[in-house]
């Protein structure tokens, strides 16, 4: 059976495995429900990055909202990469992942002046900026700190990144950025500023973008903006992409990380603008396809009007089918013989919301196992404790190496910090 996805995950005869660890023996070893990483996977898809960007003055950012795990930071980090953070907390997390503070860009449109502080003091490469008022704080912040901070604006181009309306973050109507017709002049505020030093420019246009087209023409706006801006006396030395790069989940076909970014570094020299720096801030692309979430299935209800499949995994686990509607692949971790059915697989949260996929055809008994597959992105790191539930495991997979990278939640831990009147 042919998985969407990654060759790291995959059917071996009738086991599931991901590299050389069945995914069975992980559920049975660690408990479910549970995250399981390829480490391979991930460092693939950076291969990909790193092989279009041979030979430039780059930096790959990954973008940690979508997966934070201090382990997979990590992973990251000893390959060379930087960092795109949206909060102290995520410049915390880098910090205690032993990574360089120096190649970390703070974006995010509600900084508050805490966190410019806190980046500040750590050295962070760059604050992508994305608003005036924000760029007025920044400066007096900086200028209090006796610092500079370092800025580039995030300018929105107004293109449709053709996603989900949740995601998509490049159009005008959205709270991201800075537009289009207003940066010349936010740059040259920028420049009189006290305590900022202008370095870059940026974009991101949304995320789960599957085609080439929108990111060529936010780069044509962002490069004529860039001229202007030089035009004024104004240098900039970074062009940062974003992330954005769609994954496969079901039968979507984005562009390889290799292919997009060689087709956009075309457009930068053919422009003449090949000897700056670019700074790419990849996120789903990165551990997307990498990771599955196991869970064991509880019960089976069939009922006239619909089939439910109860597994132990739930809505605050992974938030992505109720949220956008999102459609990851769920199967069975051993494969029977019986014929399958058609079964709504929900978690035990009490919400008639709570799914992880509808009419999906699976052969599976109570105490099997079922994974949703591309669940490496969003997933963990939007998990919540809704319930009481605690958070899962995380297992990082490497070759036949399983090892814990995050400890189960317990109810304990969820109510530490709570006091009875
Ligand atoms: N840079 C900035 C400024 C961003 O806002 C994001 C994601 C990224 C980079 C990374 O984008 P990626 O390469 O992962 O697409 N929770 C949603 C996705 C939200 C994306 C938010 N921004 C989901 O589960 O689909």
């Amino acid at each position: 059976m042919m998985l969407p996805g990654s060759p790291h995950i995959a059917y071996r005869g009738r086991q599931l495995f991901v590299e050389d660890c069945a995914l069975d023996d992980l559920a049975a070893r660690f408990g479910t429900p549970l995250y399981v990483y390829s480490r391979a996977a991930m460092l693939a898809a950076l291969a990909g990055y790193q092989r279009a960007l041979e030979g430039r003055e780059a930096l790959i950012c990954y973008a940690l909202k979508a997966n934070s795990n201090l382990a997979v930071l990590q992973t990251f980090a000893r390959a060379g990469c930087g960092f795109d953070i949206v909060s102290g907390g995520e410049l915390e997390r880098v910090i205690a992942a032993g990574a360089d503070p120096a190649k970390v860009v703070f974006s995010g449109v509600g900084k508050t002046r805490a966190e410019m502080r806190q980046a500040l003091a750590a050295g962070v490469m760059c604050f992508n900026v994305e608003s005036v008022a924000e760029l007025e704080v920044l400066s007096a912040v900086a200028a209090a700190e006796g610092a500079t901070a370092r800025v580039s604006l995030r300018v929105n181009p107004d293109v449709d990144a053709r996603t989900h309306p949740y995601i998509s973050t490049g159009l005008k109507g959205n709270k991201f950025g800075i537009a289009h017709d207003e940066a010349l002049a936010a740059y040259r505020h920028a420049a009189s500023l006290p305590g900022l030093a202008v370095t870059g420019i940026d974009f991101h246009i949304g995320s789960q973008i599957t085609a080439v087209e929108p990111y060529r023409d936010a780069l044509d706006r962002m490069l004529d903006l860039v001229e202007s801006i030089e035009a004024q006396g104004i240098e900039l030395h970074h062009l940062d992409l974003g992330g954005g790069l769609g994954i496969c989940y079901t039968d979507e076909q984005p562009p390889s990380a290799e292919a997009l970014v060689r087709d956009l570094l075309a457009r930068i020299d053919e422009r003449g603008h090949g000897q700056r720096r670019i700074v790419l801030e990849p996120g789903r692309s990165l551990v997307g396809n990498a990771g599955a979430l196991v869970s064991e299935v509880l019960y089976l209800k069939p009922s006239a009007a619909r089939n439910f499949c109860i597994v132990d995994a739930a809505m605050n686990d992974l938030v992505r089918p109720a949220m956008y509607e999102a459609w990851m692949a769920i199967v069975a971790t051993t494969l029977r013989d019986s014929p399958a059915r058609n079964w709504d697989v929900v978690g035990p949260v009490c919400e008639s919301g709570d799914w992880l996929g509808r009419d999906r055809q699976l052969a599976v008994e109570p105490g099997d196992f079922v994974a949703v597959l591309s669940a490496g992105a969003y997933a963990m790191s939007m998990a919540s404790n809704y319930n009481t539930r605690g958070r899962a495991a995380e297992v990082m997979v490497s070759g036949s190496e399983a090892r814990l990278i995050r400890e189960r939640e317990r109810a304990s831990d969820l109510f530490r910090g709570e006091h009875l009147l």
